[in-house]
């Protein structure tokens, strides 16, 4: 009976997905947006148990722990940006942070550098941020306790859930591969080896059992106590470098956002760490002189202006940006608008600038993975929230923690390991970047928040490594300059350029042949791909909420 009841829940939600991401329904209370329905759910029946935009999104972050293995997590880390209707502004860092018995080294084997080794196994992993960084930002903003927060996570986890098709593909893609640990073999494969399919019913007790830890006894749960010697067995019987100290030191800490202005637009970010607060205040700053409707969304001239700023941010960005806490970030510097022009002193509309020739910035003072997620949520009295949070690769390190029931990050690959060799997504970094004990590595993670008159009006970010920050960015120059509605302007085509490789990124049938043959002409090379998987809310001026729900993805809007 329990298992029909569960079905035809299953069947109703997967319906509603496909009618919520193509409407543009108007919500008047609550809205959560993330990449999958059990989650969006969660957080909406928070909201309506009277939970505000916190809670709700602590909720979230658990639920998508459980419903989305690739990425949702608590063996991960991320980052929540928060605007309440009070003005209060506030940016949470709960990224990962390198043991303290890595070194630059560590990845280095008979004088050769090995970089498989923080793509995938036990050295791959960072010490996890989730579970602190939920309890913080439910202790200083939320009003529920975390044991009703974490409850539908747990339920989820205990009664299960039933899979949806890509989450059965992704899991047997990844099949032979979780053969290799003893958790994830137990967890993530079929002990009779047939594969999983969609509507399979996906049961987690033992991560169950780790979230009940967690709902008793808070950041203790997981850092110290059974779990966390669960953590700690998992790495001395593999090799790994996470110790009980680590676990027990780590906190998650409040960072001053990055606020930037652009028309009447004031766009609340996540500051470093995080190099996407940064490098999109940048490219806005870059493009700022150019009447952009005029040129019209995607054409050559627009696509053009857009990859030359794109080229330069992150050319700065593999120079520049590192955790803020071992290498002074020259923000001022990177903010200021003069310099930003001046970048832009050598751009041509007629001809690209070889990345060869261009390098970081000077002034006074890969294979893409989608396996990040994004959510959007915002309560009735329009307190908002972004959160985008990883494991960095699909299922990060592969590593499932063996009696715990998650897998650990590979966040590691995410320093620059090498300085100057470039990572899983090609994304080379430098010295502010380096890996060293207790550091946070780098990320592209942009969470933000738009506001107009004080108001928050649009609530956005993405997945997709680098690819996050030029999707989001895109996301919002298609609501602000082209007048695009939210699911107009998740759905839209974008390109992506990341200075190295000089390639210029675009989606299947996002550019017409002969704006292909137009920016060829200037000199850029392009390659097709699939460009970040994003989620936003937007705010009209009564207060109306509606969604963008990203096409690419299995994304759900749950409002009421
Ligand atoms: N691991 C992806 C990012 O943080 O940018």
């Amino acid at each position: 009976m329990k298992k029909i009841l569960l079905l035809l829940i299953a069947l109703f939600v997967f319906v509603d997905t496909n009618a919520q991401s193509r409407s543009t329904q108007i919500y008047e209370n609550g809205l959560v947006v993330s990449a999958e329905v059990y989650a969006s759910e969660a957080g909406k029946q928070i909201l309506q148990q009277g939970g505000n935009a916190i809670d709700a999104a602590v909720a979230v972050q658990f639920a998508l722990a459980v419903t989305l293995p690739r990425a949702g997590n608590i063996g991960g880390g991320g980052f929540m940006v928060i605007h309440l209707t009070d003005g209060t502004k506030a940016a949470l860092d709960y990224r990962e942070k390198a043991p303290q018995q890595a070194s630059r080294n560590m990845y280095i084997r008979n004088g050769e550098f090995k970089p498989e080794l923080s793509w995938e196994g036990i050295l791959s992993v960072g010490v996890p941020g989730t579970v602190d960084g939920m309890v913080t930002a439910l202790e200083r903003y939320g009003r529920m306790p975390l044991e009703l927060v974490l409850q539908p996570a747990i339920d989820l986890a205990k009664n299960g859930y039933y899979l949806s098709y890509s989450q059965a593909r992704a899991l047997n893609n990844r099949s032979e591969t979780f053969q290799k640990y003893k958790g994830s073999k137990k967890y993530f494969t079929r002990q009779n080896g047939i594969p999983f399919k969609e509507g399979d019913l996906f049961v987690q007790e033992d991560l169950g059992e780790t979230l009940e830890q967690i709902a008793r006894y808070g950041r203790d749960g997981f850092y110290a106590g059974p779990v966390a010697d669960a953590i700690v067995k998992e790495m001395k019987q593999n090799g790994g470098l996470i110790t009980h100290s680590d676990l027990r030191n780590y906190r998650s800490k409040w960072r001053a956002p990055v606020i930037a202005q652009f028309q009447n637009y004031e766009l609340i970010m996540m500051p470093p760490p995080s190099s996407g607060s940064i490098a999109i205040t940048q490219i806005l700053d870059m493009m700022d002189d150019y009447a952009l409707s005029e040129l019209g969304h995607n054409s050559a001239d627009y696509v053009h202006l857009m990859s030359e700023s794109m080229r330069r941010a992150f050319a700065d960005r593999s120079y520049y940006l590192g955790d803020p806490d071992f290498y002074d970030v020259p923000k001022q510097g990177l903010l200021d608008p003069k310099y930003n022009h001046a970048r832009m002193i050598d751009f041509s509309m007629d001809t690209v600038t070889r990345s060869s020739t261009l390098s970081y910035g000077e002034f006074s003072n890969n294979y893409e993975s989608h396996e990040t997620t994004h959510f959007s949520v915002i309560d009735k009295e329009g307190n908002s929230v972004a959160v985008t949070t990883t494991l960095n690769g699909s299922f990060g390190s592969h590593v499932a923690v063996s009696d715990a029931g998650f897998l650990l990050n590979n966040e590691m690959d995410d320093f620059s390991a090498q300085p100057g060799v470039p990572n899983s997504y090609g994304l080379i970094g430098g010295e502010a970047n380096a890996i060293e004990p207790g550091k946070r590595m780098l990320s592209s993670m942009t969470p933000t928040i738009v506001t107009k008159n004080g108001k928050a009006q649009m609530i956005l970010g993405a997945a997709g490594g680098p690819r996050i920050i030029t999707a989001t960015l895109q996301s919002f120059l298609n609501m602000a300059v082209f007048g695009m509605n939210a699911q107009e302007a998740i759905a839209a085509n974008r390109v992506h350029h990341q200075w190295l490789p000089d390639v210029l990124y675009y989606e299947n049938y996002g550019l017409s042949p002969d704006t292909i043959r137009l920016l060829e002409a200037k000199g850029h090379t392009l390659k097709e791909t699939s460009i970040g998987r994003g989620h936003i809310i937007y705010i009209d001026a009564e207060g109306n909420k509606s969604s963008g729900v990203d096409p690419r993805g299995d994304g759900h809007a749950s409002g009421y």
